[in-house]
């Protein structure tokens, strides 16, 4: 056995080929029917009785009938990219690819929904929460509207993301501020257009599109606690169309990223003010769109203990890490209903140099990380459970 996690044979055999034949068939967001179908199919299996068609494509069973209640979550959405891995197993739809891992963790899930059901907990239930469109489409929130934190709420939500840049065998818990917010920013400056070779009967939204491009950047620099963590990227900058002539109008398009709610709550203001000064001195104005798409990613202190906890158990303290990031991630609308803990499990192998990004045409995992991620989230269900029992936690809402 080449690590301590590795799951028994026929369990491997059965994520793996789970896992191969989803990233052959990636489905994006909204769209994962294929999908759902075979993660409906799996529990169906294994005797439970399966929710499917929530929030559109996602699916949902619980394990056992009376007690507190723990759900696990995985995403089921690929990516608009056209895969160019060389895997035996890529891509068979063109332009789509699961370049974020989310196939992992839907066979992940399925895995543990088999471990659980084959030697159930002795108290208490667990719900499995397939969920669509994680991918910037807002699918936590759709699932939350439609109940899946009811009847009953569960005591503690967890959720894995395997990840590509970080060793195999290696655990990242992150107690607190965990990941990103994403805004989604548009700027359109009026100006007033005229003949490029007479400025001054102008206001050139241009130049001040320019320098608010440069200057945006002291929002993060100068506006914010170097000590939390922010990103202004502006991705798109259009004006123009001659070159003789000066336009009446640019326009912005980027995104803001924060780790930290309270850095996330200050941004529109600061953004107005920086935006709105800029311009006033090229006798522009501006207008700002500040779309909130996700908040940050907050763990919950206790609940990450636990993982770190069970995560002990099956690595080296050497290899569990505490690392916050700014990409987004829409768990974080799980951890505002419920507490809970977001965690990542390496999967580069041992050769981390080389390995692609997320949402990259390259983007490979190692296989042998994957029996861990299982490990872990069996684990975390039967340990909280046990630790709410034990508290007197969720049992009121027992039939
Ligand atoms: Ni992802």
């Amino acid at each position: 056995m080449k690590y301590p996690w590795q799951l028994p044979e026929e369990e491997r055999a059965l994520l793996l080929s789970m896992r191969r034949d989803l990233h052959e068939h990636p489905e994006l967001s909204w769209h994962e029917e294929r999908t759902a179908a075979q993660v409906a199919a799996s529990l169906r299996a294994l005797g439970l009785s399966v929710r499917t068609g929530v929030a559109k494509t996602g699916v949902v069973a619980d394990i056992g009938a009376s007690g507190p209640m723990v759900a696990l979550r995985a995403d089921m959405d690929a990516l608009p990219i056209q895969e160019d891995t060389g895997l035996a197993f890529s891509s068979k739809h063109p332009g789509v690819m699961h370049a974020c891992g989310h196939d992992v963790h839907t066979s992940t899930l399925v895995a543990v929904a088999r471990r659980l059901v084959a030697n159930p907990p002795e108290h208490g239930r667990v719900r499995l929460i397939f969920q669509p469109a994680e991918e910037g489409a807002g699918g936590a929130q759709v699932m939350i509207e439609e109940g899946v934190l009811e009847d009953p709420r569960p005591v503690a939500i967890y959720g894995m993301h395997i990840w590509s840049l970080y060793p195999t065998g290696v655990v990242s818990v992150t107690p607190g501020p965990a990941m990103g917010s994403v805004d989604h920013l548009e700027i359109v400056i009026h100006g007033r257009g005229g003949h490029a070779a007479a400025p001054h009967d102008t206001a050139d939204p241009l130049v001040a599109g320019a320098y608010l491009v440069t200057q945006l950047q002291t929002l993060v620099s100068r506006r914010i606690d170097p000590m939390s963590p922010a990103v202004v990227t502006i991705g798109k900058f259009q004006a123009g169309e001659a070159f003789n002539v000066i336009p009446d109008q640019a326009r912005l398009v980027g995104t803001i990223r924060t780790l930290e709610p309270d850095t996330w709550e200050k941004i529109p203001t600061l953004l107005e003010e920086i935006v709105q000064g800029c311009v006033a001195g090229f006798g522009c104005r501006a207008e700002v769109r500040l779309e909130r798409l996700q908040r940050p990613l907050v763990n919950h202190v206790k609940e990450s203990a636990l993982v770190r906890e069970v995560a002990s158990r099956w690595v080296p303290p050497d290899a569990l890490m505490e690392r916050p990031m700014l990409a987004g991630e829409d768990f974080a609308s799980f951890l505002e209903i419920s507490p809970g803990c977001f965690f990542f499990v390496g999967a580069a192998g041992s050769v981390v140099g080389d390995a692609a990004p997320h949402h990259n045409p390259h983007f490979v995992l190692d296989e042998e990380a994957f029996d861990l991620g299982v490990r872990l989230l069996e684990d975390v269900a039967r340990e909280a459970l046990k630790r709410a029992i034990a508290a007197g936690v969720g049992m009121g809402a027992a039939p």
